[in-house]
């Protein structure tokens, strides 16, 4: 677990992170979801309890929760349960690294029992999730830093531009999800860090572990 070169320049530092993906159940066995696997979130609370922040970890389902370290984890399933998890723990976190794949739009109904694959078509009405980030930078303190994720394809600076002055954030971390060596499930990921008042930063190709410390760098100077 190298890159941080020992330093411990995040002691003292209540940071939350979020990882992997929401799932939105219809009924037992089906659920509108995405390929998040939790490896970038879960890069950036490893680097960040490396370099001695204590780190609260929220992860979706199938994203498991490294033992051992100043790491607390809580494992939710949908994002009306990230909400509650972040609700709770928002008001003491100094940071928050929102790497999550959270849910737009979910099922407007949950059927306790499984529903017959012919009267899914007629029943699949969606509602909107809201926007939890949007929700947190209404609430948050001037020492409270929202640093947010855009996984994008095509262009990816003007999108996340948008989201970064929408959401109210710090900063936006831009990421490509069609290129090689990057994106859903790769080890290795590239990236623009973008805030309100300064050019991009472009990160180059590297892995994800030393990807997060990079952006650990870049927060240290918002
Ligand atoms: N996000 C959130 N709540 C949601 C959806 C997304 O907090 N309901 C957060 C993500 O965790 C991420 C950031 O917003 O940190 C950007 O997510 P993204 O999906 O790229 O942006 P959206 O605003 O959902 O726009 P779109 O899916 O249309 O690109
Ligand atoms: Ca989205």
């Amino acid at each position: 677990l190298g890159y941080s070169g020992g330093k411990r320049d995040l002691s003292g530092k209540h940071i939350l992170v979020t990882a992997g993906g929401t799932r939105e159940y219809l009924d037992p066995v089906r659920f509108i979801g995405n390929p998040s696997t939790g490896k970038m979130g879960l890069s950036l609370a490893l680097a960040a309890a490396h370099r001695g922040a204590t780190v609260q970890l929220v992860v979706g389902p199938r994203v498991e929760v490294p033992i051992g370290l100043s790491i607390q984890g809580t494992t939710i399933t949908s994002a009306a349960e990230m909400q509650q998890a972040l609700q709770r723990l928002f008001p003491q976190a100094d940071w928050l690294l929102m790497a999550a794949a959270v849910a737009d739009f979910k099922p407007a109904t949950y059927h306790p029992t499984k529903l017959p694959k012919v009267a899914i078509a007629d029943r699949l009405e969606l509602e909107a999730v809201p926007d939890l980030l949007q929700m947190l930078s209404a609430q948050k303190k001037p020492h409270q830093k929202l640093i947010g994720f855009a996984a994008q394809t095509g262009d990816m600076v003007a999108p996340a531009a948008k989201k970064l002055v929408q959401k109210g954030l710090d900063a936006i971390v831009a990421n490509p999800i069609d290129q090689p060596e990057a994106g859903f499930g790769s080890d290795r990921n590239r990236a623009v860090w973008m805030t309100p008042q300064l050019p991009p930063v472009v990160i180059p190709t590297q892995s994800k572990l030393s990807l997060a410390h990079r952006i650990l760098d870049l927060a240290l100077t918002l």
